[in-house]
């Protein structure tokens, strides 16, 4: 796409790929554009353009450029180009990497789970979303801040401490912290509707945490500490990491600083009792620093975070991964930003939607109790395992894959737990990151895990596939090695690649930059995970027309061996990216 992009040297200019190629590999609206703004006619506009363009770009890329009713340019990539490209990428250690992010540091906030709860499915797509984003932007060159910004302070933290004080059991927390304390912050609600006192007692409770006294404090941090606990576990089953764990407690001791001088600014007023900043003039309600008691706000706490971070990490850009529903908060928070100068650095809400159940209702147990994520990460990898046996089951009946299934049946238990474990993450985060975050998500099960449909199982299949040929063809290899030169000697023939399904799949593997920065544009994982999905289907499409083990020209298997390693490098690197493991063995 770059390469029209720079051809045309017309900034912004949209070139897209069609669906069909008679429409070209590529096609811009250009010249369209440029007709309307001079009131020519569009064809006698794309003609002259196609013209200027075949005039300036290097001799022997395109096959073909062509301008086509009403005003269309396509253009259709020569096969000595993608054969050209194809060896420079299959040597290139760096494919896709660039130097858009060179000396730019980016905040990526996500998780943020609160303590002393359970982890639900909302924090369950922030972190597998903020993660994968997380991923892309650094492979790009950034430096990335991953920020788990922890809900560990508020009222509730009152309510919490009173009711374990009331009703609570060391032992009991001990054996599971954040079950038991969920049940006591439970209780202390359903108490309170019997006993009005009860809230009262809370709000003291939370009083004397403020003021730092000795055993609240410590009965917090013990909260504290065991929740966090809970969340690495889960944190390490999904495999992502954070580089700062800094929660809301954390600016506790900046607020009052803060809300003074928002006060003698005169940017916050008093309401009611309370203190405001006022945005009625953008169109929002105020946003509140303080409550008529005193108490600072869950918004105080994040104005203190975004000072604090420009001071100390200097980010270009601040990114939210959190739910559609805080839409509001966000908004007035960066409005508040803006007031108070602290909009040196971008500020960016990334919303997502909700997660739901195969019915498009709220995802929720039979009961209708909140799915529990470490049930529906077991449950992921115990379908799995079921998938992952069938498919060796299957395969095994036929004689070609015979040699794959006798390792994938030979294969331990413990092999077999890992594996499962792999695709059954794979498919959770797959099934997210695959949406356009904006929608809603559904949880179907079936089209999760279907291991010949859009999955994670699906992208996963194709990678071990493929890397079966390579270890078929280097055993294959060596066993003639007399005959043939070694593979590091010969230089590879990409000439001999000319079958449609080959320069299909070259072509594609060359799209891997322009989706990555596609990624980077609209900090969206739909269009890459996409990407890797057609990757996958023509890789399919060319292993089952093209033989490679049984291609009896030497120089031609050498290429197309050549073209799965390349296939499969950027398989196995757009799946890390979005927080896949590529395994070699299914
Ligand atoms: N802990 C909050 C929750 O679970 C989300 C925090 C979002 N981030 C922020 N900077 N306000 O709802």
């Amino acid at each position: 796409m770059r390469i029209i992009e720079s051809a045309i040297k017309e900034k912004g200019v949209e070139v897209m790929i069609p669906d069909r190629e008679n429409f070209g590999h590529y096609s811009t609206n250009l010249a369209m554009k440029l007709a309307k703004l001079e009131k020519k006619n569009p064809m006698d506009s794309a003609r002259e353009l196609a013209g200027k363009i075949s005039a300036r770009v290097p001799k022997g890329v395109f096959l073909k450029i062509e301008a086509v009713t009403p005003g269309f340019i396509n253009f259709w990539l020569s096969k000595e180009f993608l054969q050209k490209e194809l060896t420079r990428i299959s040597e290139s250690k760096s494919f896709g990497k660039t130097n858009l992010g060179k000396g730019k540091k980016v905040i990526f906030e996500y998780s943020d789970p609160n303590i002393a709860k359970r982890m639900h499915v909302g924090h369950l797509r922030a972190t597998i979303i903020g993660d994968a984003l997380s991923n892309i932007y650094e492979f790009l060159g950034y430096k990335v801040v991953r920020w788990n910004y922890i809900g560990d302070w508020g009222t509730q933290f009152g309510k919490m401490i009173a009711a374990y004080k009331l009703w609570g059991s060391k032992a009991a927390v001990q054996r599971n912290p954040i079950e038991e304390l969920q049940k006591l912050y439970v209780k202390f609600h359903e108490e309170t509707g019997k006993n009005p006192e009860l809230e009262k007692k809370g709000q003291e409770e939370f009083k004397r945490l403020e003021n730092g006294d000795k055993t609240n404090k410590k009965l917090w941090e013990w909260f504290r500490r065991e929740s966090l606990r809970e969340f690495d576990k889960i944190y390490k089953i999904l495999g992502v990491k954070f580089d700062v764990t800094i929660g809301e407690a954390f600016y506790e001791k900046e607020l009052k600083k803060l809300v003074a001088d928002l006060k003698k600014k005169k940017i916050a007023k008093e309401s009611e009792g309370s203190l405001i900043i006022d945005l009625k003039k953008f169109g929002l309600p105020p946003a509140l620093i303080q409550k008529s008691d005193g108490a600072s706000l869950y918004m105080t706490r994040d104005i203190a975070n975004i000072k604090y971070r420009l001071a100390e990490y200097k980010p270009v850009k601040m990114f939210y991964v959190v739910g559609n529903e805080q839409s509001l908060h966000f908004e007035q928070l960066f409005k508040v930003a803006e007031i108070l100068g602290l909009d040196k650095s971008e500020l960016k809400h990334l919303k997502f939607g909700l997660v739901l159940d195969e019915d498009g209702k709220k995802f929720a147990t039979r009961e209708g109790r909140v799915v529990l994520l470490d049930d529906l990460i077991n449950k992921a990898v115990r379908l799995s395992r079921e998938v992952v046996e069938e498919k060796s089951r299957r395969s095994g009946e036929r004689p070609e894959v015979r040699d794959s299934n006798r390792r994938g049946s030979g294969a331990s238990e413990k092999e077999k737990d890992k594996i499962a474990h792999a695709v059954g993450i794979g498919a959770l985060k797959y099934n997210d990151l695959k949406e356009n975050r904006h929608s809603d998500v559904k949880f179907n099960w079936g089209q999760m895990l279907n291991i010949s449909g859009n999955s994670g199982p699906y992208l996963q299949y194709t990678y071990a596939r493929m890397q079966n040929i390579l270890a078929k063809s280097s055993k294959f290899q060596t066993l003639s090695s007399k005959k043939i030169p070694s593979s590091k000697k010969r230089k590879t023939n990409f000439d001999l690649l000319v079958k449609k399904e080959e320069l299909d799949l070259i072509r594609k593997v060359l799209q891997f930059p322009d989706a990555l920065i596609d990624a980077h544009d609209s900090l969206l994982t739909s269009g890459f995970s996409n990407y890797l999905y057609e990757l996958c289907n023509l890789a399919n499409r060319f292993y089952e027309t093209a033989p490679v083990i049984k291609e009896p020209d030497l120089a031609r298997r050498g290429a197309r061996v050549s073209l799965i390693q390349t296939t499969n490098r950027v398989i196995k690197a757009g799946l890390g990216l979005l927080g896949i493991k590529a395994l070699d063995n299914i």
